[in-house]
């Protein structure tokens, strides 16, 4: 059965005492998630070895970076490689971010590009798409979608497929309080499993785990997580928040 994973986005938020505070008080619940169950922490670069460090080896706790380079290695200031994530234990990285693109111009052929450099690190991307509202109101969000996941990722073998996690991010609910609704969500969801099956097959398309984000919260993460093609959650304001977001971790679908 494929992954259920509660994935937190701190974005660019809380300073060292509070990222160690809210991690501790986390992980201080010592949930264990069902077996098909994970946990990421996406922090700011300068925590990922503080965060991962107090992992401790838990099996289904895991740390990711919000970004990477396309750049292999060399003279590209401030960038961070993904090779230098693999080498501090890094195994998660959010790729294609709708943040990303939208302010720092990230296009569809540099996201393939990351992907590519994740996989080759074997380090998992948590590739997002996701529409924006003046999409959806011309009801575009499926060919808009379609088009991100053909740009970056129908290059991919289906045993690379597979190493890859997506979230269905629709930008109008990201930070706004506006959820999709259910339906939205599974609709959505069901269409990304229908792309990829058609291009790798149905079985191949059933292991891949498809988050949800977008003002997902303790109150909406259980409906939202009980729809059949919703994987979890990528999370952002409510993982700053530790009582919300153990809430969200024991949301996910056994
Ligand atoms: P919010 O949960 O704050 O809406 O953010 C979602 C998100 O962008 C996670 O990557």
């Amino acid at each position: 059965m494929r992954k259920q994973i509660a994935a937190a986005n701190w974005k660019m938020n809380l300073t060292i005492d509070k990222a160690e505070a809210l991690l501790d008080d986390i992980l201080k619940e010592n949930i264990e998630p069902a077996e098909n169950g994970q946990v990421v922490f996406a922090v700011p670069f300068p925590y990922l070895m503080m965060a991962a460090g107090k992992l401790n080896g838990k099996a289904r706790y895991a740390i990711a970076a919000q970004n990477c380079s396309n750049k292999k290695a060399g003279a590209y200031t401030g960038e961070t490689s993904v090779e230098i994530l693999q080498s501090i234990g890094i195994n998660y990285c959010i790729v294609g971010h709708s943040e990303r693109r939208e302010y720092f111009g990230e296009m569809n052929q540099m996201l393939a590009e990351k992907v590519d450099l994740c996989l080759a690190q074997s380090i998992t991307p948590i590739f997002c798409c996701g529409e924006a509202l003046e999409v959806r109101e011309k009801e575009g969000q499926n060919d808009f979608v379609r088009k991100q996941i053909e740009d970056s990722l129908y290059h991919l073998s289906a045993e690379q497929l597979q190493k890859i996690i997506i979230a269905y991010e629709p930008i109008w609910a990201i930070g706004t309080g506006r959820t999709a609704s259910t339906e939205q969500a599974q609709q959505m969801h069901h269409f990304i499993r229908s792309v990829l099956a058609g291009k790798w097959g149905e079985e191949v398309a059933g292991n891949i785990s498809i988050l949800y984000g977008g003002s997902v919260k303790a109150s909406n993460a259980k409906e939202l997580f009980g729809c059949a093609d919703v994987d979890g959650g990528l999370v952002g304001g409510a993982s700053l928040i530790a009582p919300e977001f153990v809430q969200i971790i024991n949301a996910l679908k056994h």
